[in-house]
This record gives structure tokens, sequence and C-alpha cells, in this order.
């Protein structure tokens, strides 16, 4: 499932504050900072369901909606979209929370899903427990 809001009933998987070191040419965080923190999020529950090491073989979508501004909190949401047979599929929904120091604003920012593959010591795919 990918959000619409900020969810309340539901942890983030990666929760980080946007630094200015992030960012590109336009001052504004670049993308492949928020992938490199989504295929983290997606890679946490993915340990978890699958029960053992898994890799990323794909990023099946990856949108970005509104940019993320340097000094944001930026929450990675994960849900399972699909369990196959050594494969499992994230949804991960990216939300920017932001303050003057008088009003916070959330803004949802990007939306992806990745998916991951259960692999043993040998690196080779291993069926993940149903
Ligand atoms: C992941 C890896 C072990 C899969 O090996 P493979 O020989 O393609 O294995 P298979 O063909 O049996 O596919 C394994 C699963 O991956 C899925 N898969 C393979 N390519 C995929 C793709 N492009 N998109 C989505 N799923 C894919 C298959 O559908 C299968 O899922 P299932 O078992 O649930 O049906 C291999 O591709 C690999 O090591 N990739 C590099 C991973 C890596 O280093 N990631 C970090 C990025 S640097």
């Amino acid at each position: 499932m990918k959000y619409e809001t900020m969810p309340k009933d539901h942890e983030a998987a990666v929760r980080t504050l946007a630094m200015p070191k992030d960012t590109n040419g336009l001052g504004d965080i670049f993308g492949g900072w928020i992938m490199s923190h989504a295929d983290m999020a997606g890679a946490i529950i993915a340990f978890r369901r699958a029960g053992g090491r898994v890799v990323t073989v794909a990023v099946n979508e990856f949108v970005f909606a509104s940019p993320v501004y340097v000094g944001d909190v930026v929450s990675f949401y994960t849900d399972i979209a699909r369990i196959g047979n050594t494969s499992i599929s994230i949804d991960v929904t990216v939300f920017s929370q932001r303050s003057d120091g008088e009003h916070e604003t959330c803004v949802k920012v990007a939306t992806a899903q990745m998916t991951y593959v259960r692999v043993g010591a040998n690196r080779r795919p291993v069926p993940i427990a149903k």
C-alpha cells in the first residue's frame, strides 16, 4: 500500500534529516539520496519478512512528486506489496516534514516499489517461507 497521508499507526522504517551535503546543483536534495534511503527502508522489511539476507533485484517504480529541501525531516514508510517464490516487492512512501519554527507542514514527496530476492550464502535465490 502506498500511503496518501503520513500513517499514524505505522512506524517509519527510516527517518532522517536532509542535509546541505545531500543537495544537487539547484540546492535541493538530489534524487539519488532519496533512492538510497528508500532502498534501505525496503531492505529492512524485506530482510525481516524473508527471514535473512536479501539483495535488491529491481526498482519497479520510482516517482518524485515534490522536492525535498534542506532541513526537512524525511520519513520512509514501507509495506509489503507482493511475496513471490524467492522475491518480495515492497512499496515505499516518502514524506517530508518542514517547519518555519511556528508551522509544520507534511508533504508526500515520493513513492516507489522495490523488489528484493532472498539469497543464501552462495548469493543464489532461496525460497521465502510462506
Ligand atoms: C538477485 C539475483 C540473485 C537473481 O538471480 P537470477 O538468476 O535472476 O534468479 P531468478 O531468475 O531465479 O529470479 C529470482 C527472483 O527474482 C525475480 N526477478 C529477477 N529479475 C527481476 C526483475 N528485473 N524485476 C523483478 N523481479 C525480478 C524473479 O521473478 C524471481 O522471483 P520469484 O522467485 O519470486 O518468482 C541476481 O540477479 C543478482 O545477484 N543480482 C545482483 C543483486 C545486487 O547485487 N543488488 C544490489 C545492487 S548493486
